[in-house]
């Protein structure tokens, strides 16, 4: 197989390979060292990179911005509301005029089709910066802050996913997962479990690298033993308001708490969660939550004594998207 990452799409991951991410994840760590000791090379100049986010961003937009900027290049953010995207111009045409201004796209957005119909006919490389199907970019920051809080190798490490098992980030972490042989549960009832030709497919490239996968809808069986417990919010953008009601009955269960920690029965064991986080009551989601539902008002997805402890690790991780998404620039386009 050709090894080759220059002018290629992050649309999923579910077509690289594992060498492929093998080489981002070690590009990642390159960049962040030379940013560190102030050795950083620009290779991007005169680059231009359109970021498109039909959704909101904290994270994934600056880690964009300051990565192009690292590396000279310059960048055009366009907000959920001010483009013609969607309602006035198709994806494809849009791909069609971007295309010709932009040396790559970033696109966050609601379906995988748009982005794969972004993709195919923009003519230059297209990162899928969150989707309601996948969220690969978050990847290579979760599997770089988990190998650097280990000294096992990548194929020993042991994670599980608890929560909506059937959300961007458990899709992509049960993905990113089989293909680097890594332990993956996913603890979530039964109804928010992957989709069926998700495991399926997981379950073919784990048969290739060895990846143990276990879905669950037991929280205890899933952290059992586990180096890393993930999680992320219960209702994820895109999804209606009153979704809330029926996910806080199904998912109490799931609630990352002192005790869910412990259960993995290992005193190294790490809290990691791509953020932003439900974890008290002072954003104004976490207020609505508790004043309706008390026993939340210290957390939702994650408890407040879990998220301001030792155990979490997640604004590692959230740094880390910025040398991710660096090293997938510098890979694709310098
Ligand atoms: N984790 C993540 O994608 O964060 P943002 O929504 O802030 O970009
Ligand atoms: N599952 C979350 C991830 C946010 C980064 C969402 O889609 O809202």
């Amino acid at each position: 197989m050709p090894f080759n990452n220059r002018n290629r799409n992050v649309l999923s991951l579910v077509h690289h390979t594992e060498r492929d991410l093998h080489y981002l994840l070690d590009l990642s760590r390159d960049l962040k060292r030379a940013k560190y000791t102030g050795d950083e090379v620009p290779r991007l100049k005169g680059k231009n990179i359109a970021l498109i986010f039909e959704k909101t961003s904290t994270r994934t937009r600056c880690a964009f911005e300051v990565a192009a900027y690292d590396q000279g290049a310059h960048v055009t953010y366009i907000d959920p509301a001010s483009s013609q995207i969607g309602h006035k111009e198709s994806m494809k045409d849009t791909a069609r005029v971007l295309g010709r201004m932009y040396d790559a796209i970033e696109y966050r957005g609601f379906s995988q089709h748009t982005v794969d119909e972004l993709a195919e006919f923009a003519g230059v490389p297209v990162y899928n910066g969150l989707t309601d199907e996948f969220h690969p970019t978050q990847m290579l920051a979760d599997v770089l802050t988990m190998t650097e809080h280990t000294s096992k190798p990548l194929h020993e490490i042991a994670f599980a996913f608890v929560g909506d098992g059937r959300n961007n980030v458990a899709n992509s972490l049960l993905l990113v997962g089989a293909k680097l042989g890594m332990d993956v549960r996913i603890g979530a009832p039964k109804d928010l479990w992957p989709a069926p030709e998700l495991v399926q497919m997981c379950e073919g490239f784990a048969a290739e690298s060895g990846a143990r996968i276990l879905v669950t809808d037991d929280p205890h069986e899933a952290v059992r033993g586990v180096d890393y417990v993930h999680t992320d919010v219960w209702v994820s953008m895109g999804e209606p308001i009153e979704t809330w009601g029926e996910r806080i009955e199904e998912l109490l269960p799931f609630q990352v708490t002192p005790e869910l920690m412990a259960a993995a029965g290992n005193p190294r064991v790490k809290f990691m969660h791509c953020l932003p986080a439900f974890h008290n009551s002072e954003t104004k989601v976490g207020a609505q939550i508790a004043a309706q539902y008390p026993h939340l008002a210290n957390g939702i997805e994650v408890t407040e004594d879990v998220f301001e402890s030792n155990y979490n690790i997640a604004f590692e991780q959230a740094e880390n998207r910025m040398h991710t998404i660096k090293a997938i620039l510098v890979a694709t386009l310098a």
